[in-house]
């Protein structure tokens, strides 16, 4: 049922509908006061949603998902934007019991030899973790945007998530990339370097490589695999 406790689909949409995504995000966090969380991988809209929520202060839950094989510079951007901002980002391990079999038989490559490994390792690395994360809350905001590709296209702003039962809520979702750049670079906001080096959609660095100008956006990740299984879960419906 697309409802938590008073609030319908229908009737939170509406509630947002005219708001700028500032105020959209504060009427969620009026509404639904401890319970909003944002997801954040650091990477080019997450920055522009992070600068959007610390400047106005709207008091939100950072948290991110280490899967401990992220890229050199997203822990350089993180470390700045830690510098920048006052907040704070709650950081998801995922289980270490997990991880440490996962590896022993398998070798830190496994993602290249099946779907099924790539998703065992998106799944203890990722999806445990978010799941732990998003437990007992109402609003999860993220980065999405319809451009990013086609799954994403025809999204809403606003979704019910029937697996986490909670309100999904993308404040970019029809932002255009140059907006997005356009904004980080009117507000000096932190970024990830990897972005000036053709990287659109940056994520762990065995799944993530650079695109060529024209290719789709979400070409660079999971590069190996077939458009239909290019999602990690964590936005798997
Ligand atoms: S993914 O499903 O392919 O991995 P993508 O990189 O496009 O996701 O990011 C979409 C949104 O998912 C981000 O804006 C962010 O909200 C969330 N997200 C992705 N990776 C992470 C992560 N490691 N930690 C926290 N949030 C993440
Ligand atoms: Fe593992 Fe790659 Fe998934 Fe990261 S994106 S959790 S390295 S399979």
């Amino acid at each position: 049922m697309t409802t938590t406790t008073s609030h319908t689909l229908d009737s939170l949409t509406a509630e947002l509908t005219g708001l700028n995504e500032v105020d959209a995000l504060r009427k969620l966090t009026d509404l639904f006061p401890g319970q909003v969380v944002f997801s954040t991988s650091l990477g080019y809209e997450d920055q522009v949603i992070t600068d959007l929520i610390a400047t106005n202060n709207v008091p939100v839950r950072f948290f991110t998902l280490d899967t401990g094989r992220m890229f050199g510079e997203t822990y350089s951007v993180w470390n700045k934007t830690l510098g920048r901002y006052a907040i704070t980002i709650d950081t998801m391990y995922p289980d270490a019991a997990k991880v440490e079999a996962m590896m022993t038989t398998k070798g830190p490559y496994s993602m290249y030899e099946s779907v099924e490994n790539r998703k065992e390792c998106c799944g203890i690395r990722k999806v445990e973790p978010l799941n732990r994360a998003l437990a007992g809350q109402k609003i999860w905001i993220t980065g999405i945007r319809a451009e990013q590709s086609n799954n994403r296209h025809d999204m809403p702003q606003l979704e019910w998530d029937e697996a986490h039962q909670l309100f999904k809520f993308h404040p970019l979702m029809r932002w255009t990339f140059d907006d997005v750049k356009a904004y980080v670079k009117q507000h000096n906001v932190p970024y990830n370097p990897l972005h000036d080096r053709g990287f659109v959609s940056i994520g762990c660095q065995p799944c993530t490589r650079a695109i060529q100008p024209g290719e789709d956006f979400r070409a660079g990740r999971w590069w190996w695999e077939d458009n239909s299984k290019k999602e990690c879960g964590l936005h798997a419906k």
